[in-house]
C-alpha cells in the first residue's frame, strides 16, 4: 500500500490537478466495477466479454492454441532513420515492451525473460499497461513487473509510461525496480557528448491525463525527441510539437485477428493504419505501435503474435 509521504511526493511531481483527476477517475472506475453497475463504453472493460470469448474459442477448438500463442513472442526489428540524429546515436538500439498485463502471463514471464535475455540493446522502454486488472489490487502487478526487470540489462536503464490499466499508486513500486516512469516528464539520454530526449506522457486513452506541453518544458526545441505514450491517440499534437519518433502500444494489434493479422476490433481513437507496426503521420513524424507483449481480457491471441521490439536509430 502506498503511504502518505509517497502520495505527497507524487503530488509534487505531477501537480495537484493531475493527481486529483487520476485518483478521482480511478476511484469512480473501481466503484463501478466492484458494484457491477454503470455503463461501460470501453470494450476491454465489459466483464462478460472474457467468459464469452473463452466459450467461443473453446467451441471452435481454438482456446488451448490461443493460450499457447500468448507467449509465442515475435522479436520485431525496426530501423528508424532520424534526419537530425546526433552521430553518437547512430545504431542506438531501444527495446520496447508494451501492454505486459503482467500478472496474467500464463507462465509468469518465464518465456519472456528468456527472449529478452537473448537480445542486445542500449535502452528499454515500456509503453504502459503493466497491469492486467483495471481496478482493485495493483501490488501483485508491481511484483510481477519487477520479476520481468530481472531479465533487462542495458547501459541506459528502463523508462516507461503508465497506461489505462495502471494506477498512479504503482509508480513508487515500479521505480523501486528501476523503471523510471515519465509522468508528463522528460529524460535526457547521453552518449559521449550527444543527447537525445525521451519524453513521456501519462495515459491519454482512458484517464486523459497526458500533457505533452508540460512534458516538453525542459527539452531544447532543436533536440531529437522520442515520445512514449500508451496509445497512438496523440498523433496530431505530437506531430505539431516536433516529435521525431512516437512509440506506443495499447491496441494489441487487435489481439484476436482474422487470418492475415486483420484485427476485428480497433480500440484506439485513430485510423487502423496507426494501430500496429511502423507508420508515418502526415509524412512528417515516424512512429511505431506495438502489438503488445501481453494480452488483456484473457491470455489468448489468434493470428496476432505478441511482440518485443528492437528499434535501431540510424542517421539516414
Ligand atoms: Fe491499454
Amino acid at each position: 500500500m502506498i503511504d502518505n509521504t509517497a502520495i505527497l511526493a507524487l503530488e509534487k511531481r505531477v501537480g495537484s490537478r493531475h493527481l486529483a483527476k487520476r485518483l478521482q477517475l480511478q476511484t469512480e472506475h473501481s466503484a463501478i466495477r466492484l458494484s457491477q453497475t454503470g455503463v461501460h463504453i470501453y470494450w476491454e472493460q465489459i466483464d462478460a466479454l472474457g467468459p464469452l470469448l473463452k466459450a467461443l474459442l473453446t467451441l471452435c477448438g481454438l482456446y488451448r492454441r490461443a493460450v499457447r500463442n500468448s507467449i509465442d513472442y515475435a522479436v520485431e526489428t525496426v530501423t528508424v532513420p532520424i534526419p537530425q540524429l546526433p552521430p553518437a546515436f547512430h545504431g542506438f538500439r531501444i527495446l520496447q515492451l508494451s501492454d505486459l498485463h503482467v500478472e496474467n502471463i500464463v507462465d509468469r514471464g518465464k518465456r519472456l525473460r528468456e527472449v529478452i535475455q537473448a537480445l542486445e540493446y542500449d535502452l528499454c522502454v515500456i509503453t504502459g499497461d503493466f497491469r492486467f486488472l483495471t481496478y482493485g489490487d495493483y501490488e501483485n502487478a508491481v511484483i510481477c513487473a519487477g520479476e520481468v526487470t530481472t531479465a533487462i540489462r542495458c547501459p541506459h536503464g528502463i523508462v516507461g509510461v503508465l497506461g489505462n490499466h495502471d494506477f498512479i499508486e504503482m509508480v513508487p513500486g515500479l521505480e523501486k525496480y528501476g523503471i523510471r516512469l515519465l509522468l508528463n516528464e522528460s529524460l535526457p539520454i547521453q552518449r559521449g557528448s550527444d543527447t537525445v530526449w525521451i519524453v513521456g506522457v501519462d495515459d491519454p486513452h482512458w484517464y486523459e491525463v497526458d500533457d505533452l506541453e508540460k512534458a516538453l518544458q525542459e527539452v531544447p526545441p532543436t533536440a531529437v525527441k522520442l515520445l512514449l505514450a500508451h496509445s497512438p491517440e496523440l498523433l496530431d499534437q505530437a506531430c505539431r510539437a516536433g516529435i521525431d519518433y512516437y512509440l506506443c502500444g495499447h491496441s494489441h494489434g487487435g489481439q484476436i485477428c482474422l487470418p492475415g493479422r486483420v484485427p476485428i476490433i480497433n480500440n484506439s481513437a485513430c485510423a487502423r493504419r496507426y494501430i500496429s507496426g511502423p507508420w508515418r503521420y502526415q509524412d512528417r513524424m515516424a512512429g511505431y505501435t506495438s502489438r503488445g507483449t501481453g494480452a488483456s481480457l484473457l491470455p489468448v491471441r489468434l493470428f496476432c503474435r505478441p511482440e518485443v521490439t528492437i528499434h535501431q536509430l540510424v542517421v539516414p
